[in-house]
């Protein structure tokens, strides 16, 4: 067992409550061999924060219903590995559902658009 951990910041926003401004919130998570973004916003999901709002799929890279953007540039969380002071947003110009979830519709199927943001 290591005593390592990742400290990271996690938009959150619900619009559905009528919140207008959203905020960033802290959170620590354990490390481990090979973790990814996404492994670490499903721990706190399951351990931490079960409000936090958070989409995936496949796992495998080929959905792309995992994007999201950090440090400013938009990613895959399943595929990008967890670090220190990342600072995590839901894809920008897309209405957003709550916290990192977006209403991604047909565009993310048919567009350029999810093309040309999507950078790892
Ligand atoms: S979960 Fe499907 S691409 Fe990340």
């Amino acid at each position: 067992m290591n005593d390592r951990t990742l400290r990271f910041k996690v938009y959150r926003r619900d619009p559905g409550a009528r919140e207008t401004e959203g905020r960033f919130q802290e959170y620590t998570v354990p490390w481990w061999e090979g973790i990814k973004l996404l492994d670490g916003l499903r721990y706190i999901q399951e351990e931490v924060d079960y409000s936090l709002a958070v989409r995936w799929s496949c796992r495998i890279e080929d959905c792309r219903t995992c994007q999201m953007r950090v440090n400013g540039k938009v990613v895959l969380s399943c595929q990008v590995p967890l670090e220190d002071n990342m600072v995590v947003e839901p894809v920008p110009r897309y209405r957003l559902i709550r916290d990192l979830v977006v209403e991604f519709g047909e565009k993310m199927e048919s567009s350029e658009y999810a093309k040309n943001e999507f950078e790892i």
